[in-house]
C-alpha cells in the first residue's frame, strides 16, 4: 500500500501567511503541518509515501522530511509543475503507485487522532474506493456526502454545494484501488479548469465501488485563518502522536 500526501498550492486563503511560506510548512502545535498526514499514515501502517507539491517548495520539504528515515517512513518527491486540481496531482503518483493501493491525504487535513479504524474496510480489501466522512456543522465549505437510509451507501456527492443535502464533509482522506489513474484520464475537468476529485470519487459511485466510513476523531481543514488556529489549539491539547518523537531528539554533534 502506498500513501501520497498533496502539499501544493498557493493557499491565498492563508495570505499573507503562505506568501513565501508552502501553508504544509506553517506550525500545526509543535511540529510544521506536514508531519501530521505522515504521522496519520505511518500510524495506518503506511510507510512507503511520495510528497507532491510545486517546484519552488520543493526544496524546503526535502531539506526538511529528507528520506523520512527519523520516523520511519520512506519518502519519495513528485514536482507538480502547474495547479491543476486535486485529482490531477493524484494523476502524478501512477508511476509511484503502480498497480498497488493507495491512500491519498490532503496535507492541510488536521485529523486529530489516527485514522486507522476510519481506513480500516479499505486497508483489508485494497478494492473501489474509501472515503472518510465527517458530520460538520456547515458541510458548504466542502464535499458532500448523501448517505442511502440504511446508512450503507452513497447516493450523491457534491463538490461545495450551496444547499447541502446533509451534514457528511468528505475529508481529504481518500482511498483507491489503481484503476483510479485510469478514470482520472476519463475525467473531465469541472467549471475550474481543474480535474476535482469528488468527480473522480463520483465514478467510483456509479460503478458502486464507492464506500465509506464516518471519522470518529476530531477532524479540520486548517485552510482558513480560523480553522488553522483551531488546529493548533487542537494539536497543543493532546499528545504529540507518539511517531514524531524522534524529531524532538536533538542532532548528534558535529
Ligand atoms: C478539497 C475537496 C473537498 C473536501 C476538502 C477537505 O477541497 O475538494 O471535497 O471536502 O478538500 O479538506 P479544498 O479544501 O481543496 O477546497
Amino acid at each position: 500500500m502506498k500513501g501520497i500526501i498533496l502539499a501544493g498550492g498557493s493557499a491565498t486563503r492563508l495570505y499573507p501567511l503562505t506568501r513565501v511560506i508552502n501553508k504544509h510548512l506553517l506550525p500545526i502545535g509543535s511540529v510544521p503541518m506536514v508531519y501530521y498526514p505522515i504521522a496519520r499514515l505511518l500510524e495506518a501502517g503506511i510507510q512507503d509515501i511520495l510528497i507532491i507539491s510545486g517546484p519552488s517548495d520543493m526544496g524546503q520539504f526535502a531539506e526538511l522530511l529528507g528520506d523520512g528515515d527519523l520516523v520511519g517512513a520512506k519518502l519519495t518527491y513528485k514536482v507538480q509543475t502547474r495547479p491543476g486540481g486535486t485529482a490531477q496531482a493524484l494523476g502524478l503518483a501512477r508511476e509511484f503507485v503502480g498497480k498497488e493501493p493507495c491512500v491519498m491525504a490532503l496535507g492541510d487535513n488536521f485529523f486529530a487522532e489516527p485514522v486507522r479504524d476510519a481506513l480500516a474496510p479499505f486497508l483489508s480489501s485494497q478494492r473501489g474506493a474509501h472515503m472518510v466522512l465527517k458530520r460538520v456543522d456547515d458541510a458548504r465549505r466542502y464535499g458532500v456526502a448523501e448517505v442511502s437510509n440504511d446508512g450503507r451507501t452513497i447516493t450523491s456527492l457534491e463538490e461545495k454545494p450551496a444547499n447541502p443535502k446533509s451534514n457528511l464533509a468528505v475529508t481529504g482522506l481518500y482511498a483507491y484501488d489503481a484503476t483510479v489513474f485510469d478514470i482520472i484520464d476519463r475525467t473531465k475537468a469541472a467549471r475550474s479548469g481543474e480535474i476535482e476529485i469528488t468527480s473522480v470519487n463520483a465514478e467510483y459511485m456509479s460503478r458502486g465501488e464507492l464506500r465509506f466510513a464516518e471519522y470518529s476523531g476530531e477532524w479540520i481543514d486548517a485552510g482558513t485563518i480560523d480553522s488553522y488556529h483551531k488546529a493548533n489549539r487542537m494539536a497543543l491539547e493532546r499528545p504529540l502522536p507518539a511517531v514524531l518523537e524522534p524529531l524532538f531528539t536533538p542532532p548528534p554533534r558535529k
